[in-house]
């Protein structure tokens, strides 16, 4: 769903930026997820902070998601030559063939999404055998008192996530790294079957 105005405000953010320079980033490199040499997908891409960030790991290429015009407009802006930005909801990846995709990569977009278990499947069948889903988000009882604080209109029901990982193991990913701190779970799960 779309962000509100207020998380939009949020989300485009110094202090955004900083969270992802100094946790975010240095989570993914530290999970040594495979981004060089190969296709990769971001779904809910924002205004392409992260496609700066992956494409400075040198992708043989990069296509980049998100359902608000709004931010895709932004993302173009930053003229990423290697790039490509689609507006595209992430539960209909009808665009991209089964099976063509090496990495996808989610930097906390599928707690806005109701229908995330359908993401979930639609990484599964795009990616290749032994391909790559990396998933950061936060936990659903933690997005509940957020939600109390500052009002930023997500789900009512949002993830939560043991129900995030065991959609993970049904859809044939087995997760090879993980994180936890109390409020977010990153983690980096690999198509096997
Ligand atoms: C919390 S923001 C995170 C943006 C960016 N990944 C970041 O780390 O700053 C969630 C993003 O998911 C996008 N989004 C929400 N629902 C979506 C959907 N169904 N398909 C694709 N993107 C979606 C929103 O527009 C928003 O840009």
């Amino acid at each position: 769903m779309r962000l509100s105005e207020r998380e939009f405000r949020a989300m485009n953010s110094v202090f955004r930026r900083l969270v992802q320079r100094t946790v975010e980033f240095p989570i993914f490199r530290h999970f040594d997820v495979p981004v060089r040499g190969m296709d990769v997908l971001e779904i809910g891409c924002g205004t392409g902070y992260g496609a700066q960030f992956l494409l400075g790991m040198a992708p043989k290429s990069y296509v980049g998601i998100d359902l608000m015009p709004e931010q895709i407009a932004l993302a173009r802006q930053r003229r990423l030559e290697a790039a490509e930005f689609h507006v595209q909801d992430a539960a209909d990846l009808g665009r991209f063939a089964s099976a063509g995709i090496d990495t996808v990569v989610i930097f906390g977009a599928l707690h806005h999404i109701r229908a995330w278990r359908q993401v979930v499947a639609e990484c599964a069948r795009v990616l290749k055998i032994g391909g790559w889903l990396y998933v950061e988000e936060p936990e659903g009882a933690i997005l509940n008192f957020w939600e109390l604080l500052f009002r930023w209109g997500h789900p009512d029901e949002p993830l939560t996530l043991r129900e995030l990982r065991a959609e993970l193991a049904s859809k044939g990913f087995t997760i090879r790294r993980k994180r936890r701190s109390i409020a977010f779970g990153f983690y980096a799960a690999q198509k096997t079957g």
